[in-house]
Order: C-alpha cells, then sequence, then structure tokens
C-alpha cells in the first residue's frame, strides 16, 4: 500500500510517498480502508520534532506514517472486537499506525460510526481538532447566553471551537486575521475581530476565552473576564524550540489556585465520548468542519506547508 512516511525530523521535504506492508489488526482492533485523513499543527509538531520533548516521548524509530485523523471504512476486526463489523463506515483516529495511508489500523474504542450528514473528507477532519475544541467548551462551562471569545478562530481547533459554542447557545466573538474572517463567519460566529485592527479584549468582559491562537499574555486575557470566568488554553505557538506554547500554560496551571477564574491548561485526547459527540452535533447540523484544502496522498507534503505555527486556515484534508 501506499503510505507518506517521515524517516526523519524536518518540513514538509521530510516526507516521502512508500510502499508499505498492510498493517493487520491485533485484539481490539480494526482495519480500515483509508477514504481520507488530515493533517493539523499537531502533524507538524511530529514531523518536525518541536518542541523537543517531542523526541524523547514519542522516538522517531525508522519511518513513521504520519497522520492520525480518519475516515473510512472497516476492512476487518481483530478479537474482541464485538461492535463494528466489516463494511461500517467510522471516523477516528489511527495515532499508532498512521492516517495517510491506503489501509490503517485503529483501536476500535478509538472510531465511532461516520454521521450521514458528513461526507468522508468532514469526518476526517473532525477527530483532533473536534474533541480539542468540544473539550475546551465542556471545561469552560459554556452554556446559553455566555459570552464567550474563541482566540484562533479562522484556524482548526478554533473554528470549531466558535460552532461548539454556538450549539450551547453562546454568543461568540471570533478573533482572528482579515483573510481568515470568511471561516469564522462560516463557523457561525456572531461577531469578528481582525487583531491586526483591534484588540478584541477590549470587548469583554467575557464569561470564558477559548485561546486557541495568538499567545496573549494569561494576565491581560484574565483583565477581560468576568469574576469566575474560564480561560481555556488550547494552544499556541511557538514560544521556544524547547517548550513550545506551553511555558505560559504551565504558568497559568501554577497560579490558578490563587487567582479569582479558572484558569485550565487543556489536555485533549481523542475516545468514544467526544467522538460520539461530534458525531450528534454533525448529525444535527451544529457542526460541519470548513475545509480550505483538500488533496491526493502524493501530495501530503504539500498539505503540510502553511500549517504549524499558528498558520493554519480551517482543516486540510489528504484524500486517499
Ligand atoms: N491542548 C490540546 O490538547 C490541543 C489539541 C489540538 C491542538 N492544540 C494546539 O492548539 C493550537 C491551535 O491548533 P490548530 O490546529 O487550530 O492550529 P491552526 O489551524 O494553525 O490555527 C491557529 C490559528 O491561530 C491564528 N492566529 C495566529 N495569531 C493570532 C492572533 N494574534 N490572534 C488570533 N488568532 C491568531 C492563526 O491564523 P490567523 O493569524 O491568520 O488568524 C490560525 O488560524 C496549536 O498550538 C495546537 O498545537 C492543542
Amino acid at each position: 500500500m501506499r503510505a507518506a512516511v517521515q524517516s526523519r525530523y524536518g518540513g514538509p521535504e521530510a516526507v516521502t510517498i512508500t510502499d508499505r506492508e498492510v498493517p493487520q489488526p491485533g485484539r481490539g482492533e480494526v482495519l480500515l480502508r483509508v477514504e481520507a485523513a488530515a493533517v493539523d499543527a499537531g502533524t507538524v509538531h511530529l514531523l518536525e520534532g518541536r518542541p523537543s520533548f517531542i523526541r524523547l516521548m514519542m522516538p522517531l524509530r525508522g519511518g513513521r506514517v504520519i497522520g492520525g485523523d480518519v475516515a473510512g471504512v472497516v476492512e476487518a476486526v481483530g478479537d474482541g472486537v464485538h461492535d463494528l463489523a466489516v463494511g461500517d463506515a467510522v471516523f477516528g483516529v489511527a495515532h499508532g499506525s498512521g492516517s495517510l495511508a491506503e489501509r490503517t489500523v485503529a483501536a476500535a474504542d478509538r472510531v465511532v460510526r461516520r454521521p450521514d450528514a458528513l461526507t468522508a473528507a468532514e469526518a476526517a477532519a473532525l477527530p483532533i481538532s473536534g474533541s480539542a475544541a468540544w473539550r475546551a467548551v465542556r471545561a469552560a462551562g459554556v452554556s446559553a447566553g455566555a459570552r464567550v471569545l474563541v482566540c484562533g478562530a479562522g484556524g482548526g481547533v478554533g473554528h470549531l471551537a466558535v460552532q461548539i459554542a454556538k450549539a450551547e447557545g453562546a454568543h461568540v466573538t471570533a478573533v482572528c486575521s482579515a483573510a481568515k474572517a470568511h471561516i469564522a463567519g462560516e463557523a457561525g460566529a456572531d461577531a469578528i475581530v481582525d487583531y491586526a485592527a483591534e484588540d478584541a479584549l477590549a470587548r469583554g468582559p467575557f464569561d470564558a476565552i477559548l485561546d486557541a491562537g495568538g499567545h496573549r499574555p494569561v494576565s491581560a486575557m484574565r483583565r477581560a473576564l468576568v469574576p469566575g470566568g474560564a480561560l481555556v488554553i488550547i494552544g499556541s505557538e511557538p514560544e521556544s524550540a524547547a517548550m513550545g506554547g506551553f511555558g505560559r500554560s504551565i504558568g497559568a496551571g501554577l497560579i490558578n489556585p490563587f487567582v479569582g477564574h479558572r484558569l485550565i491548561m487543556l489536555t485533549s485526547k481523542e475516545d468514544r465520548e467526544s467522538l460520539e459527540a461530534l458525531a450528534a452535533l454533525a448529525e444535527s447540523g451544529a457542526v460541519r468542519p470548513v475545509i480550505t484544502r483538500e488533496l491526493p496522498l502524493e501530495e501530503a507534503a504539500e498539505a503540510l506547508r502553511g500549517l504549524g505555527r499558528g498558520r493554519g486556515a480551517g482543516k486540510t484534508v489528504v484524500r486517499m
């Protein structure tokens, strides 16, 4: 099978299209015929090995098929899998095996049935960014009528956070560059602020700030929160090669017990709970990823150009 493989750390040029053995599903796993996969800031982090601690946590041993997000059809099930069957159309993550390949293996509890409302490309665009957005909205405790600020609203996580906060009945102010205002608009933001022209924090106070871009100081964002309001740091980049954007998040965690706001460093994961929630939101029409680029597997390296360093626009999908 053909796969997009990284055999060294580097930029998009470190990715080559290579022939690989079709992986076999083990116990609790399913083999998928991949229809579409997606790439994001996390794919670039792993490709570049930045921040540096990633190289220790997830060492590159031989070639690694890149990508995690996947939508595909079950071709075989491993022992112990009873709730998925051959022929099921599913979406989720294949972190271990990698998703930019014609076939991949995923843990059966990391994929769920694909909602009819989504194409394969749209479903592939949801798992990682959508789970982060859904968990951020939940962590913030967003409810009907809440005033929510989403920073980085033109990016992969941010525009989905706009949609999910809107689904909760919030009034959402989106911050992005003028070039990405159409993405925040398509996501349904009530107000859109171009950060080059205006400081969106001055439009506060907000009940919650969901931060997926901009890397504003925590102190400045706290001043734009109501007492007891929540700041959820999803991520932003880069701070340093060693720490990425984590330095600010760790600082927020340290002061959190002593301040009158909830400062949350989001640690997302993609599991049945978040994937089922996203499927339900998609089925109801509340969530639909904005795909700005869709390329064939042969152009996997090209798909990665323009991603990372907080440059993403909506979602980038790779189709098989
Ligand atoms: N915590 C977790 O578990 C988790 C999970 C997923 C992702 N993340 C992290 O979350 C961050 C966002 O991920 P992503 O995939 O959405 O990245 P992305 O697609 O690159 O989006 C980031 C967005 O931030 C915008 N931005 C840059 N400077 C800004 C500013 N000053 N004000 C407002 N927006 C600004 C960028 O576009 P414009 O400047 O052109 O508007 C871009 O659209 C990344 O750091 C990623 O690693 C964390």
